[in-house]
């Protein structure tokens, strides 16, 4: 129920745009996609950037495939309705591969991959071919957002946007607050997050932000139990369903998020926090070395059909 109050509030909002119309996501990815997909839908422009044109073209078939879930659910048995809204919300999405073709916007959200030379440099260039006016933002889940932007001019224009996998499902948005974010900033942030129906709360530039921060030490704990042989996956996971109501054991949990990505999340918070709890665990070692990355390569900690 909750989750239908999200969505239909994120379809409504369209007339009650704040400043930011016009929003380019660059990389077209897990996330990308989705974040794209909610600003479409709250009546934005949206250009996707990325640098493979075959992942553009996956993005806009899973976007195509997601906004029909989220018209279902809206319009239930009225296929008009469904089909325009996912038309409607579908041809404000435009997709390129060369950054120049999103620059002249208000917004920028980046999702490219977690390392922290690349963004930095693709913010560098953002910095010098967008309009004064563009907001920075990284959706980054676990660099710090005052290194991402150290070499840019705009600091008072620069911030964390930090969504959640699934992004058109998962109601949350962190807006992290770099040392140099200007207030105006700031609240235009909190208001695109509520334009594109998602619940936002604010954090320090802290390592991990709040949920990683917290989520970290609990499925490396996971996955350490799996590695002893204390329990199975299967029930692992049931017990956190079960037993603490989660809507995901920890496991299924890493291979959703993908464990690249957990591993690259473990690392950089024994860095910034010299917790051991963070420290690296053989298995999620092995098994990331091994390509077996969660759902996107078909195995993780379980076995998927692939895409
Ligand atoms: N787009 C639109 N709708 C979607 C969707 C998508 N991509 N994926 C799922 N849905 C909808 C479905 O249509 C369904 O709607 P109804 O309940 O109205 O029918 C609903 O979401 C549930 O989907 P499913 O029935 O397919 O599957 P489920 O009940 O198992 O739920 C889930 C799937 C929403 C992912 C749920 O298991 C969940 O909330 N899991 C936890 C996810 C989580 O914790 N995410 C945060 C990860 S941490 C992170 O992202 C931060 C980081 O930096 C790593
Ligand atoms: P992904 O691998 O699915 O997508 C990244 C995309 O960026 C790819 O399509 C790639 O081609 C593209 N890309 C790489 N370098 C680029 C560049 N210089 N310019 C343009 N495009 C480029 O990754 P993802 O899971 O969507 O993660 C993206 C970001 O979001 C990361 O910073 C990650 O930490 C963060 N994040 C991930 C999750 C998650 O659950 N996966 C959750 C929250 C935040």
């Amino acid at each position: 129920m909750n989750k239908l109050i999200g969505l239909t509030r994120n379809f409504s909002s369209s007339s009650s745009l704040n400043g930011i119309k016009t929003v380019t996501v660059v990389g077209g990815g897990l996330m990308g996609s989705g974040i794209a997909q909610v600003a479409a839908q709250a009546g934005q422009n949206v250009t996707i950037i990325d640098v493979q044109p075959e992942l553009l073209e996956k993005a806009q078939k899973s976007i195509q495939a997601n906004l029909t879930r989220v018209g279902k659910k809206i319009y239930k048995t009225e296929a008009d309705k469904i089909e325009s809204f996912v038309k409607e919300s579908f041809d404000r999405i435009k997709v390129s591969t060369k950054l120049e073709d999103g620059a002249d916007v208000d917004l920028v959200v980046e999702a490219i991959v977690e390392k922290l030379d690349v963004k930095q440099e693709l913010f560098n260039k953002l910095d010098q071919i967008c309009p004064a006016h563009t907001i920075l933002a990284s959706n980054t889940s676990s660099i710090s957002i005052n290194e991402i932007g150290a070499g840019i001019k705009r600091k008072d224009r620069f911030g964390g946007l930090h969504f959640f996998n699934p992004v058109p499902v998962m109601r949350l948005l962190e807006v992290v607050k770099g040392d140099h974010i200007s207030e105006e900033t700031y609240q235009a942030m909190m208001e695109w997050g509520k334009s594109v129906g998602k619940t936002c709360i604010t954090c320090k530039d802290t390592p991990g932000f709040v949920v990683n921060r917290l989520l970290g030490p609990y499925s490396a704990e996971a996955i350490r139990m799996f590695e002893r042989g204390d329990a199975s996956a299967v029930d692992i996971d049931i017990a956190m369903k079960l037993g603490a109501g989660y809507p995901m054991g920890p496991l299924e949990l890493s291979d959703l998020t993908g464990l690249d990505n957990k591993k690259f999340i473990l690392n950089i918070m024994l860095e910034k926090t010299g917790n051991p709890v963070f420290k690296p665990i053989t298995l999620l070692d092995k098994m990331v070395g091994e390509g077996k990355l969660g759902r996107k390569t078909g195995e993780g900690f379980y076995k998927y059909e692939k895409k």
